[in-house]
């Protein structure tokens, strides 16, 4: 039986975090891994919503939420999330997702919106953006781009997503 905990990442994660991210994303070498430092760095970082998953005393999984905007309004955009592939599908992601968006809820946050496969998120809630008039940075983006919605949202919000400034040079 695996035990995983949910909790906010340390100081002395950094380096297990990068060394995750990179395994999640092997076939991007440096990309996320190299966005989740930049993100770090930057003033859309948000110290309760980078969480990781501790397995047997080790990180095996990251995800983190960091501020960006609707029509300048803000709001959260969620990524990276990365499990280490001999730990995917035993729900540690599951537990990053439900977690994070519990965080997200609890500080009045809005909405938090991804990039990734419907199949995957809706699970979470996660609806097409386009169903609340929320627009993606880059327009080709709309299949993938969600939002869940949170105790906060109201629909006035609405118009186009920015994400937190490392997101543009990914
Ligand atoms: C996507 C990811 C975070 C899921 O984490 P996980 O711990 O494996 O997920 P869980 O164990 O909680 O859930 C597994 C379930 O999700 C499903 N799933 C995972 N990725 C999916 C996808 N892209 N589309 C549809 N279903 C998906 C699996 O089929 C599985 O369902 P099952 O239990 O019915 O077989 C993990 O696989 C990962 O790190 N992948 C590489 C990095 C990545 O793509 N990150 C997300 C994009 S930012």
């Amino acid at each position: 039986m695996l035990f995983v905990l949910i909790r906010r990442e340390t100081a002395a994660d950094v380096e297990a975090i990068h060394t995750v991210t990179e395994a999640a994303f092997a076939g991007n070498p440096g990309g996320e891994a190299w966005l989740v430092g930049e993100l770090r760095a930057d003033v859309g970082w948000i110290p309760a919503l980078s969480l990781v998953a501790e397995a047997d005393g080790a990180v095996v999984g990251h995800v983190v939420c960091t501020r960006g905007s609707v029509n300048g309004a803000p709001a959260l955009g969620l990524g990276p999330l990365s499990v280490l592939p001999s730990h995917q599908r035993t729900g540690v992601g599951k537990a990053l997702m439900h977690t994070v968006l519990g965080a997200a809820d609890a500080l009045d946050e809005p909405l938090v919106v991804l990039l990734g496969d419907p199949k995957y998120y809706s699970r979470f809630g996660f609806r097409l953006a386009g169903e609340y008039d929320i627009t993606p940075p880059v327009p080709d983006w709309a299949p993938y781009f969600q939002v869940r919605t949170l105790s906060a949202y109201t629909p006035a919000l609405s118009g186009g997503f920015r994400y937190a400034e490392p997101f543009d040079r990914l």
